[in-house]
């Protein structure tokens, strides 16, 4: 075919793909020679859909074991979502209230259908089921989602994760390590008189605290509490998503989890205990955790009732 009988806009396309190839002094024929040979893509290739539906592989034959296994990954890829979403904040040269708006409303839209999507546990095995197949899962527990813990390292400053206990003997300008060590998950799976941590907690820590220690020092000074105090203290905006967010992460969230815990371990006279050994009647109610990632939005009243409404208001 001729030049003169090419379409002007696809010659002018050619045109720009040259420029854009001779920049990194490479040849623009041999990549078309290329894409003449490739193949079409498709949607499968696309999502990895043979790898993702490859990733289920239970310990056990009950089938409500798959049901248990692809709801955390859904969970993990929500997880991901919302990192991506605190990145995007975090690292934008010229954030703008606008901005910083529309992720949070991103962060709290992916927070909201956790919280929605939780009776799927709740109520969507058999628990005869779900007591035999979660004993081979031992002493595997959510406790060890990383990117849970992620999440709440660039939500806030690390003293609003210390352990209750703990809060008096720090604050803020507590050299980090301390801070990290003190963190409220690492008490709630360590016992109080032996000093003793879990197993779940060593492996946990085994595997991640590196990553937990470094992610403490890059969100140091620049985590969301940090972004929003600094840039938009002023704005009722701002302040409304990040009491959602609070409530969602801390609250909310927290207590659907918990009811699928109460519905599965809760018996009597004694309780189940749970695979990552946490006293998890004590460790998973958010009034005894308290953790708040903006507490200065919270009144006295707020923070001594925290999780109380939320309580009332489902058994309502
Ligand atoms: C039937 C379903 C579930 C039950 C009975 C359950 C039970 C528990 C229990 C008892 C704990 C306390 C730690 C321990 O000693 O093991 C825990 C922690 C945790 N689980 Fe689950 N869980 C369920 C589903 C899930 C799902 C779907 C996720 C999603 C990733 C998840 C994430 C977590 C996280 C992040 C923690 C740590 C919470 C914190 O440190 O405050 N769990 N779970």
């Amino acid at each position: 075919m001729e030049n003169s009988s090419l379409d002007p806009k696809l010659l002018e396309l050619v045109k720009k793909l040259e420029a854009k190839y001779e920049v990194m002094g490479q040849d623009l024929t041999s990549y078309l020679d290329g894409l003449l040979y490739s193949d079409y893509l498709t949607y499968w290739d696309y999502i990895h859909l043979d790898t993702l539906l490859s990733l289920q592989n239970p310990k056990t034959h009950f089938p409500d074991e798959k049901i248990f296994i692809i709801y955390h990954q859904i969970t993990e890829l929500y997880f991901r979502l919302i990192i991506l979403e605190i990145e995007q904040i975090t690292f934008d040269t010229s954030l703008s209230e606008e901005m910083f708006i529309t992720r949070m409303d991103r962060v709290i839209r992916y927070f909201r259908h956790l919280e929605d999507s939780f009776d799927i546990m709740t109520d969507g095995m058999e628990r005869d089921q779900f007591l035999k197949f979660r004993m081979a899962l031992l002493p595997a527990s959510g406790f060890q989602s990383a990117q849970y813990r992620l999440i709440e390292l660039c939500s806030t400053d690390l003293i609003n994760l210390v352990a209750i206990d703990s809060r008096k003997d720090l604050d803020s300008k507590s050299d980090l390590g301390k801070l990290i060590e003190k963190l409220y998950w690492r008490s709630g799976a360590t016992e109080l008189k032996s000093g003793k941590k879990t197993l779940t907690l060593q492996q946990f820590e085994e595997k991640y605290a590196r990553t937990f220690l470094e992610t403490g020092e890059k969100y140091e000074n620049c985590n969301l509490r940090k972004i929003y105090l600094k840039h938009f203290p002023d704005s009722k905006e701002v302040r409304e998503r990040m009491r959602e967010f609070d409530t969602l992460a801390n609250v909310l969230w927290p207590l659907a989890h918990m009811k699928s815990a109460a519905r599965y371990l809760q018996r009597d006279p004694e309780d189940i205990k749970a695979t990552g050994g946490t006293n998890w009647q004590k460790y998973l109610p958010p009034r005894f955790q308290k953790i708040m990632f903006y507490p200065e939005l919270w009144s006295d009243q707020e923070k001594n009732d925290w999780g109380k409404a939320a309580v009332i208001k489902a058994l309502g």
